[in-house]
Formats: C-alpha cells, sequence, structure tokens
C-alpha cells in the first residue's frame, strides 16, 4: 500500500525508517515505497501526489471533506494523537476511511503538565521567573501565592488522563471532585473521588481541569452562562481542547475577577490563531473566528493567564509512545489487522 507521514519531526524520520527502508521525500511509486514529509496537510497544504492509500498526520493537519477529496484512493488515516478532532469523522465514514489513533500515550504525561500549569499559576511562579530574568531583580515582592495542599481539584473527564491528574491531585493533598458523563464508581470508591454534576463542581472546586474530549456534548461545557457559578478565586486549567471552554466565558471570568489565574494549552480556533498570516490571506475568515482570534491575543497579554501552545503531550518518552504505537497501526491495518480504529 502507499503510504505517506506528515509533519515529521527528524528524529521520526530515522525510526520510519527502521521499520520501512525504502523511503522517499520526493514521489512513491512502489507500494513498499514510504513517502515522508515534515509538512502538515489541510485545505491549503496538499502533497503533490495524491494517490496514497495510508497517510499518517499529527494535530496541525485539518482533514476536511475537501482533503479527502484530493486523496482518492484513501483507506486509512494514523494520527498519531489522542483526540481526532482535526479529522472530519462524518466525511471519512461516508468514503469508508478508517481512522486509528493512539489512545493512552500519554496518560501522565499530560496530568503532569496540567499541573506544571496549576503550580506556575498558584506560586505565580511565570511571574517570578519572567523578572529574574527580564530584570536580574532578586525580591520576591508581588509574587505571594496560595498553597494547593487541602484545597478542592475539579476535574472535568476522568478517563486515561483524568484520572492520573487525579493521582497527582492526590499526592498533594487536595481534596477531589469529579465530573464525568460516564463515571467510574470503582475509581472513585478507592480513590476517594466524588462525582457531581458539572454545575456544583463549578460551584465546589478551587482549581478545575479538563481533560473530556472535544465533542458534540463538550462543545463550550465550560461558557459564557455557566462561568458564573465558579467560585471566586479559582484557577482554571485546559489542557483537553480549546472549544470545550467559550473563550468569550474565560474573558468574563477574568474580566469579572472570578479567575485567579487561567492556564490554557489549547485554545479555541488554535490552529487559526498560530498561522494567521495564512488563514487571513487564504482562509474565508468568519465573524466568529476572527473575534475568538483577537480574543486570545487579549488574554495571552492579562497578567494572570499563562498560554502555552499545545504542548502538554511533548515529552521525549510520550512522542517515542506515539510513534510507535503509529507504526504499528500502519502495519496492522496494511496487514488486514486494523489496531486502534476511532469507532
Ligand atoms: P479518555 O477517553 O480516556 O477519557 C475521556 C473522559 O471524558 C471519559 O471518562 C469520558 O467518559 C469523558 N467524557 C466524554 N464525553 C464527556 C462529556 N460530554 N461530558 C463529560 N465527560 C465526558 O481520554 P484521555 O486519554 O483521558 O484524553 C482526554 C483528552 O485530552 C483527549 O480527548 C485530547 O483531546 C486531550 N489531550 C490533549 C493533549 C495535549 O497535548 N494538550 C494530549 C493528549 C490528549
Amino acid at each position: 500500500m502507499k503510504k505517506a507521514f506528515f509533519e515529521l519531526e527528524g528524529w521520526e524520520e530515522r525510526i520510519i525508517s527502521q521499520h520501512f527502508p525504502l523511503i522517499t521525500r520526493t514521489y512513491v511509486s512502489d507500494p513498499n515505497e514510504v513517502f515522508l514529509s515534515k509538512d502538515k496537510v489541510d485545505d491549503f497544504t496538499l502533497p503533490k501526489q495524491n494517490d496514497f492509500e495510508i497517510i499518517s498526520i499529527f494535530v496541525n493537519s485539518r482533514i476536511t471533506d475537501r482533503v479527502l477529496s484530493a486523496f482518492p484512493n484513501l483507506k486509512c488515516i494514523a494520527t498519531r494523537s489522542t483526540g481526532f478532532d482535526h479529522i472530519d469523522l462524518e466525511a471519512c465514514k461516508k468514503r469508508g476511511i478508517l481512522i486509528a489513533s493512539v489512545p493512552g500515550y500519554g496518560d501522565n504525561t499530560v496530568a503532569e503538565y496540567a499541573f506544571g500549569l496549576i503550580l506556575n499559576l498558584t506560586r505565580k511562579m511565570f511571574l517570578s521567573i519572567d523578572q529574574v530574568k527580564e530584570t536580574s531583580s532578586f525580591t520576591a515582592s508581588g509574587h505571594r501565592g496560595v498553597d494547593i495542599k487541602g484545597k478542592t481539584f475539579g476535574c472535568i473527564g476522568t478517563g486515561r488522563i483524568g484520572k492520573e491528574a487525579i493521582k497527582i491531585a492526590k499526592g498533594f493533598g487536595m481534596n477531589v471532585v469529579a465530573f464525568d458523563a460516564r463515571p467510574d464508581e470503582a475509581f472513585a470508591r478507592e480513590n476517594h473521588v466524588d462525582y457531581m454534576s458539572l454545575e456544583k463542581l463549578l460551584q465546589t472546586s478551587d482549581v478545575i481541569s479538563v481533560h473530556c474530549p472535544y465533542n458534540e456534548g463538550t462543545h463550550h461545557l465550560i461558557n459564557k452562562n455557566n462561568v458564573s457559578l465558579i467560585k471566586r478565586g479559582s484557577y482554571l486549567v485546559n489542557t483537553a481542547r480549546g472549544p470545550i471552554i467559550e473563550t468569550e466565558a474565560i474573558m468574563k471570568g477574568i474580566e469579572d475577577k472570578i479567575f485567579a489565574g487561567v492556564g490554557l494549552d489549547v485554545l479555541e480556533e488554535e490552529g487559526e490563531t498560530r498561522d494567521e498570516m495564512r488563514f487571513i490571506a487564504e482562509g474565508h475568515p468568519q465573524e466568529k473566528e476572527l473575534k475568538t482570534i483577537i480574543q486570545n491575543h487579549i488574554l495571552m497579554r492579562q497578567p494572570n493567564v499563562i498560554i502555552t501552545p499545545h504542548n502538554a503531550f511533548n515529552s521525549q518518552e510520550a512522542l517515542e509512545r506515539i510513534l510507535n504505537t503509529t507504526l504499528e497501526n500502519v502495519k496492522g491495518f496494511e496487514g488486514g489487522r486494523p489496531l486502534n480504529i476511532v469507532k
């Protein structure tokens, strides 16, 4: 089968070539050859060759119906990620294209990162670091934070990553409350977790951390209507997906001083925010998208907001696990034994 891997970093190419020795960066003519590229795939960036049957992508690609029509022979997309909201599932289904993902490559990786954001906010570490680096001033004045021990950790989504986050929270001596569409009662009993409604979680938590997937049911789960339920002086962290929280709700929460701090590894319209020049030049910007991009920039400048560029997955160990599972997914599909297929 003709295969292509997109959005690659150099070290990944070395590992892929150990599994598929015939590689090319120009044109695949032999089905045993693999096309390797650093480029992402989206409406604006399509490769010259289009007869691949399997493509592997990362989260910065956007697989739309238009992209799919550019790959008439495509049978499988192996995404090197847990989330798959960058792929139009319905369009794939209609065309009989399977999607293989990487479940559970870095549950601890993302949970550890969420706590990195939480401690940065609660202890104002980012401000102290900036001050020392930028001014060489060694004064702690203005950097007093709060302890997290004894505070309430509100976990939205208690799957693989949420459970790791809960264990870390317990390690810090926090009380844990949770909201999930499908509560895991056995885990809750064992780990002393209190499941409750989203509304009650928002009212109860000192630190809210989002760990559910983005889907129809989680679109704007936290929004401008329910943000006012959130406890004054609490912290909000999102390492899941941007559109789970309405950007306007974050703006409102900051303006109304509901949040003492907000940490975001993901943003609504993050692709467009990353590549604004191209979006404006080549896309068809809608008023809502432009508004969100401007709001993202306003948030970036807020003193109590820290934003990182979708980086929570990005540890060496996690990336190696992602690539190894993806290679198994590609080989499995090729060998007639599809693995980790998104249902
Ligand atoms: P998972 O599938 O193990 O757990 C998700 C949990 O969310 C499940 O318990 C599920 O019941 C719950 N859930 C689903 N729909 C819900 C709804 N409407 N309301 C409340 N709860 C709901 O997923 P996992 O591995 O824990 O990953 C969670 C998300 O983290 C991924 O979908 C992905 O978007 C994000 N992620 C972000 C990364 C980053 O680099 N920032 C890296 C990896 C994952």
